[in-house]
């Protein structure tokens, strides 16, 4: 059991966090899926327990193993991920949205597996909802913090999401850059809020990432009340 400053703890807080890469079903044994390993969402889910929070979280497809007493609810679609988190979002204080969410889904999911047959496939592909977007648009009280993998113009990219989307905090990072990004057990991020940056990170472990995150969220949630 750790011990934080009363600013940094979360003790009663109703945190929710999504992790992994969903996945859009093609026919009974294919998906589209991407490299997402769901580390820095179980980081951030740990982190928040040990802060006293009480955690939910949402997980599609992972390699990560949930730290013992965390409460996972496992999805696999972007669709199921959405009715998941909508379901607790009234009753959710702080909503952290880690999850690589499909942009597209295929239009039809086959019942029976897709035998081959021409020299070319064409999938038809619709957009998935978006749920953070969706989260923005409904938000009531809740703290909304988004996340943006960015190959480029990781600032203009961050701060237009943080817009649209209704954010109070997006966490990017550039997933070119070596120790940064997708399955591997450190992060190099940077931090935004409505004023701009707020933290520039240094290549941390996605713990230690999460901590710092959470740092934030509290400070700035204990700001607004005081
Ligand atoms: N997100 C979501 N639902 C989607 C797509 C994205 O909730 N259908 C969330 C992600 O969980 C993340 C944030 O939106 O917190 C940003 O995701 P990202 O893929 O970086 O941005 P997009 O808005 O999808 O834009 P693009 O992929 O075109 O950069
Ligand atoms: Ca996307």
């Amino acid at each position: 059991e750790q011990w934080f400053a009363q600013s940094q703890s979360l003790a009663g807080k109703r945190v929710l966090v999504t992790a992994g890469g969903t996945v859009e079903r093609l026919d009974p044994v294919r998906y589209l899926t991407n490299d997402s390993s769901g580390l820095m969402g179980f980081a951030i889910a740990e982190a928040a327990m040990n802060r006293g929070a009480d955690v939910t979280l949402i997980a599609a497809k992972t390699t990560a193993q949930p730290a013992a007493g965390l409460h996972v609810v496992r999805v696999e679609s972007a669709e199921q991920m959405l009715q998941a988190v909508l379901a607790k979002y009234a009753e959710t204080d702080i909503v952290i949205k880690s999850a690589a969410v499909a942009d597209y889904r295929p239009v039809s999911v086959a019942a029976s597996k897709i035998k081959k047959t021409g020299d070319t496939l064409v999938l038809e592909l619709e957009r998935t909802t978006d749920i953070l977007k969706t989260l923005g648009e409904q938000k009531q009280s809740q703290f909304l913090v988004g996340f943006a993998a960015e190959t480029d113009n990781v600032m203009a990219y961050a701060m237009d999401k943080l817009q649209r989307k209704n954010c109070d905090l997006v966490v990017a990072n550039d997933i070119t850059r070596e120790g940064a990004g997708f399955n591997v057990d450190t992060n190099i991020v940077d931090i935004y809020g409505p004023e701009g940056l707020v933290a520039s990170l240094p290549q941390l472990t996605k713990r230690e990432v999460a901590d710092r995150l959470l740092s934030l969220i509290a400070e700035r949630m204990e700001r607004a009340v005081t």
